[in-house]
């Protein structure tokens, strides 16, 4: 079994995106793997944020994962925060990365872009990203394509921390899933469905109410012809309700395409928006049942970051050695 690392920032409404983009990747993969889920709070505090929601956004963002069937007993869910092993070893491997590779970072360019005053945190955050990883000598680790150069920053730390200071970090995998799971924004279908798009007319909160989903997948961009069709480039807006719902009911693209190819757009949108509301619905009830009973979320996250500590701990006492501190008596 390989062990697995992934993690997810507490930030804004998970969407269907997120979902069919990661999230099932990684209830599909908690099995076959030694896997471990991290809610990545302290990722969350490197642009400004209101403290007095950050708690909660790390515990409905939890509360999510297990809904959408992450299992406590098949997998490892904790909360960044709670594992101090992740910010003492972004401290070490803060002396191993350098300033210039930092600065060429693409994320780091686009978020500190324009602004007036960039936290030393937005800057550091890859090196962050570095330690979450290396903390727990994670084989492979699924990300979005965007989070590619990341990961490389990852392998480039531990081969030079190992050259430097000898074997002691295993080097990381990457793990991007296949790109035909990129579910587009619905009112601009050539853009990714993202948190952060202009307006929420082209998005599905895993957590939007029936009505809502509805409504946003019947206003669905489409083209001004008439056949249903899996084609991206020439119509990129029926290719993502054809994938959407191949996703939704599990079934294979060219199945559904298949099946819809003679039916009009109307009511391909409507058995889209009735496929994603009966697959939100568990979803949300879970979620429901979890978000009423925080006390038992709290404990389920208690225990998770108990067995990442066990590992962090090991791990840590290898790292400190290699580099050469005094050992605590
Ligand atoms: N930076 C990642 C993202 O925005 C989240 C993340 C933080 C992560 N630490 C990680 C992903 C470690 C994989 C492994 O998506």
């Amino acid at each position: 079994m390989a062990r697995v690392f992934s993690g997810i920032q507490p930030t804004g409404d998970k969407h269907l995106g997120n979902y069919l983009g990661a999230i099932r990747h990684w209830v599909a993969t908690q099995d076959a793997d030694d896997a471990l889920y991290c809610v990545v709070d302290l990722h969350a505090m490197t642009l400004p944020y209101d403290p007095a929601e950050l708690a909660d956004r790390t515990r409905r963002t939890a509360a999510l994962l297990l809904a959408a069937g992450l299992d406590p007993q098949r997998c490892t869910l904790f909360v960044q925060s709670h594992v101090p092993a992740h910010t003492e070893l972004t401290w070490i491997l803060n002396c191993v990365a350098t300033f210039g590779e930092l600065r060429r970072m693409t994320q780091f360019k686009e978020k500190s872009a324009g602004q007036e005053s960039v936290s030393v945190g937005l800057f550091d955050y890859p090196v962050l990203m570095a330690a979450d990883i290396l903390a727990y000598d994670a084989e492979r680790v699924p990300v979005g394509d965007d989070q590619r150069q990341h990961l490389e920053l990852a392998r480039d730390l531990a081969v030079r921390f190992n050259h430097r200071f000898g074997p002691t970090l295993v080097v990381p995998e990457p793990a991007i899933p296949p790109v035909a799971a990129r579910i587009m924004d619905l009112a601009t279908p050539t853009a990714k469905m993202s948190t952060s798009a202009e307006s929420p007319q082209g998005t599905i909160g895993l957590l939007d109410p029936p009505e809502l989903v509805t409504k946003r997948l019947r206003s669905a961009v489409t083209d001004s012809a008439t056949d249903v069709r899996f084609d991206p480039d020439t119509k990129p807006g029926i290719s993502n309700l054809l994938q959407i719902l191949a996703a939704t009911t599990d079934r294979p693209l060219p199945d559904v395409e298949a099946e819809y190819a003679g039916v009009g757009y109307g009511t391909l949108k409507q058995t889209v928006a009735d496929a994603v509301v009966a697959f939100l619905a568990p979803l949300q009830r879970r979620y429901r049942e979890l978000a009423d009973d925080p006390a038992h979320l709290d404990a389920a996250l208690g225990a998770g970051a108990e067995k990442a500590e066990a590992i962090t701990t090991k791990v840590l006492a290898r790292v400190r050695q290699a580099v050469g501190l005094l050992p605590r008596a």
